[in-house]
């Protein structure tokens, strides 16, 4: 089953919106399979962010996500990576459909709520930076 990983950042977290949040992806049929409530270190932060080192926003991003606390999950289900993506939002809250997280509840960029991995490749290697493998749990059937 795909996974992704999620995270609630600083400011979903000072705004209240973790409930919201993972209700959403609940509501929608995904399963979580991991949390954590978390500081995230210096360390993962550059590790998440690899990509954009050397944006003029990077170090802004690194500022900002090592500011509080965030609310890091993994999610599975059916093409959840691409599905969670669309409930999120483009990073741009203005250019975020009506009805996304974003657009609901974002109003910049910098401060755009949540994260959420674009890849199969970004996912494996997030979830990774956040979880050990037995941290994650296995659904079986009820009966
Ligand atoms: P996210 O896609 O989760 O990861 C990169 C983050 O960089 C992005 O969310 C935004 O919060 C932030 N960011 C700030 N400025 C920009 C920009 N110009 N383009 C893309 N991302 C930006």
């Amino acid at each position: 089953m795909e996974k992704t990983f999620l995270m609630v950042k600083p400011d979903g977290v000072q705004r209240g919106l973790i409930g919201e949040i993972v209700s959403r992806f609940e509501r929608k049929g995904f399963r979580l399979v991991a949390a954590k409530f978390l500081q995230v270190s210096q360390t993962q932060a550059e590790a998440h962010y690899a990509e954009h080192l050397g944006k003029p926003f990077y170090d802004n991003l690194i500022r900002f996500i090592t500011s509080g606390p965030v609310f890091a999950m993994v999610w599975e289900g059916e093409r959840v990576i691409a599905q969670s993506r669309a409930m999120i939002g483009k990073t741009d809250s203005l250019e975020a459909a009506p009805g996304t997280i974003r657009s609901d509840f974002a109003v910049h960029t910098n401060f755009n709520l949540i994260h959420g991995s674009d890849s199969p490749e970004s996912a494996e290697r997030e979830i990774a930076n956040y979880f050990k493998p037995e941290e994650l749990v296995v659904y079986k059937k009820l009966i």
